[in-house]
């Protein structure tokens, strides 16, 4: 939530910064700002509500020279979306900007002290109390800014990334950062800082990630200095991050959503590269080699997720406690972190997260790790916080995923998920030889399959425009497509707001059945598995009341045309693999029903795409 972006080094920084918020416009875009120090030492701020493309307009006939500069995307927490809550803040002189991602608890306590010693705030923001107090805290102890920034973080209590620059310090950029992500670009005789590698990767691929309460002292003609909150310095780990640039951009699509939609078969292949090998029969994960007894000694599996994460969660709770035999509880960290949950030695937790950064997952997996419990990273992006917190785990390696709902994402963390199901339920003898090797043949089918349900989009998008005007949609399946349902219904809601609900097929007669009429779509999951009668019963009792049934069936199956006002048919796979062929068809009535309502498919109103503010 909230992108952050800086320059300093010989080139103008304006166009790089916007560029940056532009690619970083995923974490937040109710409004945006730069801050730029000019030749002449003056230091111009520029804000806007809404997107970065109202800053560049607004900017058009200003002073946009500097070859120091900051910028911000914001998702506002505290205080509305409009120009004056924007970021970068001054301080009172006005010579300090500063820019912060991020949530600062203890704000309300600052911002009254420091209005007592007389110090006026423009924004209703938390985030003005940091450059209110690091310039009162600069001026009281006549220090230098990078230990003014140290002491103003100490009395913080919160989560930030911030950057800031001074008039008098017209050659340094301070940045540090708590619990929401930063990174510094290494370049020739210059710096970039962004909350991810996107905006600096076209210019270097030399990167530090900056840790927990580090604060990067960057001086242009100098080496990056990294020093902790107490001043003892540290050695910066310089990273080579490789990313393909075209993977940022939409390549022809409409939407990064549909391009994201659009690449599942290969991400899917990406994934599993290196792992599932065919000629050989095997799958092999580092992560299962290198913690082998760990994993294998588990006695409960603990998957700890939000939102889309939790949803492929589930998928594994179902896979692991199948072909495992380990009980396996799915929580959302949110509820997970605050509640006396009992965990210990013998647990191996599990987190997924595409972003790395959600903020409830990570400080769930602080938790469990602080309770002994052994961790597990299942993440996207590469050198994010809950990777780096972890003690092992896989990459789901699908590219950046830039529409802010979930698509891809979801099908690498099931195909990790069954992998690492597959791989450990073979360590613990746990499986068949021939469910093992049925599963791995027929995983190396699924990017094929993908293909095929992906030639169904104009299908899909014909069927949207019957259902454009529906006010509710309820979503049904079962066992491995239960979850499956879930997903089908939160895409729906999170770009069309239309009010969506998944159940469980059975569950539907303990009290959502009150709500199916002649109006309410209901998407049904009935593919041919162990539980296809189960679920072509439940249909029937949809039909009696009237419903309008969408089916997902499996290809050929005629029975259910009979019973469903409209199907779409999928090619049939292992009931374990399901997952990654039914998710599809409903990412994309989704997408098409929101692009029919006119939404912004890619930026949803409310949403931002890394979650870092709890
Ligand atoms: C849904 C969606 C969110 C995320 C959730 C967790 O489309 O994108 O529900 O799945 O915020 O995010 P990560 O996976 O980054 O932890």
């Amino acid at each position: 939530m909230c992108g952050i972006v800086g320059y300093i080094g010989k080139r103008n920084a304006y166009p790089i910064l916007i560029k940056g918020l532009k690619r970083l416009e995923y974490r937040g875009y109710d409004s945006a700002g730069i801050a730029l120090l000019n030749s002449k030492n003056e230091l111009n701020v520029y804000k806007t509500k809404g997107k970065v493309s109202n800053l560049e307009h607004f900017a058009k006939d200003k002073d946009c020279n500097g070859t120091i500069g900051i910028a911000h995307t914001r998702w506002a927490t505290h205080g509305e979306p409009n120009q004056i809550n924007a970021h970068p803040h001054y301080s009172e002189s006005k010579n300090i900007a500063l820019i912060h991602n991020g949530i600062i608890e203890n704000y309300a306590d600052l911002k009254e002290n420091l209005t007592r010693k007389g110090i006026h705030f423009q924004s209703n923001t938390d985030t003005e109390v940091i450059v209110q107090l690091i310039e009162y805290l600069l001026q009281k102890n006549d220090t230098d800014l990078l230990t003014a920034v140290q002491l103003a973080l100490s009395h913080v209590v919160g989560a930030y990334a911030i950057a800031v620059i001074d008039r008098n310090n017209p050659d340094v950029i301070v940045a540090a950062r708590k619990s929401s992500p930063l990174v510094v670009g290494i370049g020739d005789d210059e710096f970039f800082i962004a909350s991810d590698a996107s905006p600096i990767v076209e210019y270097t691929k030399k990167m530090v990630f900056i840790d927990n309460e580090e604060v990067a002292y960057i001086k242009r003609g100098e080496e990056l200095k990294i020093v902790n909150l107490n001043n003892v310095e540290i050695k910066p780990e310089i990273e080579e991050v490789m990313l393909d640039i075209g993977q940022l951009e939409k390549g022809g699509y409409e939407h990064f959503m549909l391009k994201e939609i659009f690449e599942q078969p290969a991400c899917i292949e990406n994934c599993m590269k290196g792992r599932v090998n065919i000629a050989h029969d095997s799958i092999k994960l580092s992560a299962l080699i290198d913690f082998h007894d760990k994993l294998v000694g588990a006695k409960r599996i603990i998957i700890l997720a939000c939102g889309t994460s939790w949803h492929s969660g589930m998928i594994g709770k179902y896979l692991f406690e199948t072909y495992c035999k380990i009980p396996v509880e799915v929580e959302y960290a949110s509820e997970f972190r605050y509640r006396s949950n009992v965990v210990g030695e013998n647990d191996v937790v599990i987190a997924v997260s595409q972003s790395g950064e959600t903020a409830d997952t990570l400080a769930a997996v602080e938790l469990a790790k602080e309770k002994g419990a052994f961790v597990y990273g299942i993440c996207n992006s590469v050198g994010s916080s809950i990777p780096r917190a972890t003690h092992t785990g896989s990459y789901i390696h699908v590219g950046p995923e830039i529409g802010v709902a979930s698509t891809k994402a979801f099908s690498g963390q099931v195909t990790v998920l069954v992998m690492l199901a597959l791989a450990l339920a073979k360590s613990k003898n746990a499986i068949s030889d021939k469910d093992y090797f049925e599963i791995i043949a027929e995983l190396a089918k699924i990017p094929e399959k993908m293909k095929k349900v992906l030639q169904m989009n104009e299908k899909i998008a014909d069927l949207a425009k019957i259902f454009t005007y529906a006010h509710n949609f309820i979503y049904l399946g079962r066992g491995y497509c239960f979850p499956v349902a879930l997903e089908g219904a939160l895409k729906l809601k999170e770009i069309s707001y239309i009010h969506a609900e998944g159940y469980p097929a059975a569950e539907m007669k303990h009290g959502p059945i009150a709500l199916i009429d002649d109006e309410m779509p209901v998407v049904v999951i009935a593919t041919q598995n162990a539980l296809y009668e189960k679920v072509v019963s439940n249909m029937q009792e949809v039909k009696a009341r009237k419903g309008r049934i969408i089916a997902l069936i499996s290809e050929g199956d005629e029975k259910i045309k009979d019973i469903a006002n409209f199907c779409i048919e999928v090619p049939q796979t292992l009931e374990c693999l399901e997952p990654l062929i039914t998710t599809i068809p409903l990412q994309l009535l989704a997408y098409h029903i929101a692009v029919c309502k006119g939404k912004n498919v890619d930026q949803p109103r409310n949403l931002a795409k890394s979650v870092t503010v709890e």
